[in-house]
């Protein structure tokens, strides 16, 4: 499944924050935009993409810069016996969340956005995952007026 453009300015910079200091994983790339975010910060970030076309253009953006490594195809194929990572951005569209879980450290941190504010928990499986699954902490914080993301750490 390809779809989704760059995250938001805002996002980047809780990532930018959350990022420092920590091995980060991004899953969905897009056009490099996060992975360049996080790469100011982190001490180093994998980043996966599946769309040729949008990793040739995150290949280009962070071409350089020596704490980022670009790998091309599904992130769960590409990360598969990577980590543990102290931050995973879950941005790919798939969202394996035992797979996710198993990327992160313990004490890690899992980001999700892309949420749209004032939904249900209930019904939805994303919420539903990381704010009830006994594995996780985490919170819901507005980041614009019509995003919202979660920040969720492994127990
Ligand atoms: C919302 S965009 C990512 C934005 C990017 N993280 C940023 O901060 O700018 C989601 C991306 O995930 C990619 N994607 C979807 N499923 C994927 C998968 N299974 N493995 C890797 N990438 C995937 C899509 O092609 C798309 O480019």
């Amino acid at each position: 499944m390809t779809g989704g453009g760059s995250s938001v300015p805002e996002v980047r910079a809780l990532l930018r924050v959350l990022a420092t200091g920590r091995d980060v994983a991004e899953l969905g790339s897009a056009f490099g935009e996060g992975a360049a975010a996080m790469a100011e910060t982190a001490r180093s970030v994998v980043t996966v993409e599946v769309d040729p076309k949008r990793a040739a253009v995150a290949r280009r953006r962070l071409e350089g810069m020596p704490t980022v490594e670009l790998l091309e195809g599904d992130w769960r194929d590409a990360l598969r016996g990577r980590g543990p990572f102290g931050l995973v951005f879950a941005d790919g569209g798939v969202y394996d969340w035992d797979a996710i879980l198993e990327l992160a450290e313990p004490g890690g941190l899992i980001v999700k956005d892309d949420l749209t504010p004032g939904r249900a928990i209930d019904g939805d499986p994303v919420r539903e995952f990381l704010l009830r699954d006994p594995h996780v902490t985490a919170t819901e914080l507005a980041v614009t007026p019509t995003m919202n993301v979660i920040v969720a750490a492994k127990r």
